[in-house]
């Protein structure tokens, strides 16, 4: 053993030597339709625009950490209710980051939540942060198992509860008022997270609901939007308890340049809407081309995604990428996702791409 790997024994915790790190395959060359990014840029005179703007950022001092002209911004602009802020992350992986390690008690178990399978995040970052994630199977037409859930809820008191809306890899709005109930269940001893990652593409929301709800917290990010790159997201919930998350929030979170980005977008949020606009009407189209391939099963989607379930998945990617065309092979993640591949909703000439790549290895061994 050398003596980095001494070191490494002696101070890394066991389970996090044990973890794999988040792969994230290199996409040079590749058609890339695995990561649930917008496929359009912003146009060229308002990229100019941007830069301009951008060029008169101060980079020689830390950001403001109230954030307090683009938090008005985002309230103004995505339909925060009255009464209620938001808090921003370094995309809204680091928000659920923030509500796990605000959370979970050390020397006490605490559990987190989520229906599976989901967004990989949740039952990470209740890893990291020391909390016990335990996740409650959906059905196998992908809803929620509402009489589960609340036998979860009522064994293990979970102090977090993610739900996904629409649910990241399944692509599926559950029903809202089994979701009400749910969060409605958890009462005074459990936060739900609603994750609208997706809400572009859906257009359905909890946000006008948080009033309802003193335990709820409404998450979502622009990475969807178009703009993944930059990295942020927020969330809106009571302000006592957004008060107590900005405490763990490290105070600079969000940098200058992403902040003035996100300004920006949101003064031209219309072209945004434009291209999910464009987005929802070829998942439309992608989706019956798909399922007229035989033995190809497409699940309903209100995300920028679509889940197909193929009869061999292993040998579909090996095709694709051989085709140069990455999609996310979910086979493993789940037993409820046997065969399962998750393809983003991109451009006309992608989709026709991955479609015909897809026929292709349904024809060839
Ligand atoms: C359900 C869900 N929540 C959150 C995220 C993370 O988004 P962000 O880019 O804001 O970190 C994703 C990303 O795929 C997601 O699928």
């Amino acid at each position: 053993m050398t003596s980095i790997d001494k070191l490494i024994e002696n101070t890394i915790r066991p389970d996090v030597r044990a973890l794999a790190s988040y792969h994230v395959p290199d996409a040079t060359g590749y058609i890339k339709l695995d990561a649930m990014e917008n496929p359009y840029e912003l146009p060229e005179a308002l990229r100019s625009e941007l830069a301009g703007r951008l060029s008169a950022a101060v980079l020689n001092r830390y950001p403001v950490p109230s954030y307090s002209t683009l938090k008005q911004r985002l309230c103004e602009r995505l339909g925060v209710p009255a009464g209620h802020d938001v808090i921003l992350g370094n995309g809204s992986d680091e928000l659920i980051q923030i509500m796990a390690t605000a959370v979970a008690q050390p020397g006490k178990r605490t559990v987190i939540m989520a229906p599976v399978p989901a967004f990989v995040m949740f039952a990470r970052s209740a890893q990291y942060a020391g909390a016990e994630f335990v996740g409650v199977p959906l059905r196998p037409d992908f809803t929620l198992d509402k009489p589960a859930m609340l036998a979860a809820i009522a064994e293990h008191r979970p102090a977090l509860l993610f739900l996904a809306y629409p649910n990241n890899p399944t692509g599926n709005l559950f029903d809202p008022a089994d979701m009400a109930e749910i969060i409605a269940a958890l009462g005074e001893t459990g936060i739900a997270v609603v994750d609208e990652a997706y809400e572009p593409f859906a257009q359905s929301s909890f946000m006008a609901r948080l009033p309802e709800f003193p335990n709820l917290v409404v998450m979502r990010t622009l990475s969807k939007l178009g703009l993944a790159g930059i990295r942020l997201g927020y969330m809106s919930a009571a302000p006592a308890l957004l008060a107590q998350f900005d405490k763990v929030r490290p105070p600079y979170n969000v940098n200058v340049l992403s902040q003035i980005a996100a300004e920006f977008a949101l003064d031209h949020l219309e072209v945004l809407d434009e291209q999910a606009a464009r987005i929802r009407a070829a998942r439309a189209e992608f989706a019956r081309e798909l399922a007229r391939l035989p033995g190809v099963e497409v699940f309903p989607s209100a995300a920028n995604f679509l889940l197909v379930r193929v009869p061999d998945s292993d040998h579909a990617c090996a095709r694709l990428a051989a085709n140069r065309v990455l999609a996310k092979n979910m086979s493993k993640m789940h037993p409820l996702l046997a065969n399962c591949i998750r393809v983003t909703v991109s451009t006309p000439d992608e989709n026709a791409a991955f479609l015909n790549a897809l026929a292709t290895s349904l024809t060839t061994p």
